[in-house]
């Protein structure tokens, strides 16, 4: 037996639990794919605002975009560290993520903000499902997503700043 063939029987992929990475994989997957979502539609946004705030607005979607990349990325990679796969291509992200309030087109400020803003809602509802679907299986994921969250909702208040009466 050569060393390779000793390690990889030897090493398991992961030192967590089955529960534990099936339960990260459950609840982070859809958090994952709406991020991605957020930074294309994002960018969409970004390109096409126009009216009052547009520089504010304009550069403030860039933040949004890259903060989603940066999330995404986090939690697509402790499924992948716990040995699980992610199917995170855009076939995948556009048949399991609800189709985004941003139109197509040019659209104003005050408008496209709100559209992000209930893109970033769905996200949400996804991140506190996995906060509390988490809880119970493994807390090095659930603490991903309180990570996320806790930005996510900073970036919500920034845009909503915007729109408040
Ligand atoms: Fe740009």
């Amino acid at each position: 037996m050569t060393d390779t063939e000793n390690v990889s029987q030897t090493i398991s992929q992961t030192a967590s639990n089955s529960d534990a990475v099936t339960a990260t994989a459950q609840f982070l997957a859809p958090v994952v794919l709406g991020l991605q979502a957020l930074t294309i539609n994002g960018k969409q946004a970004h390109w096409h605002v126009r009216g009052a705030n547009f520089i504010g607005v304009h550069e403030l979607l860039d933040t949004v975009v890259a903060h989603a990349g940066d999330w995404a990325d986090l939690a697509a990679e402790r499924i992948v560290a716990l040995g699980l796969p992610i199917d995170a291509r855009l076939a995948a992200v556009a048949e399991k993520v609800a189709p985004t309030a941003v139109p197509a087109g040019f659209t104003k400020s005050g408008e496209i903000v709100r559209d992000v803003i209930a893109d970033i809602d769905k996200v949400l509802a996804d991140v506190k499902a996995a906060i509390d679907g988490l809880d119970e299986f493994d807390l090095s994921s659930q603490d991903i997503a309180i990570e996320i969250m806790r930005g996510l909702e900073k970036d919500r208040w920034f845009l909503f700043a915007h729109v408040a009466e």
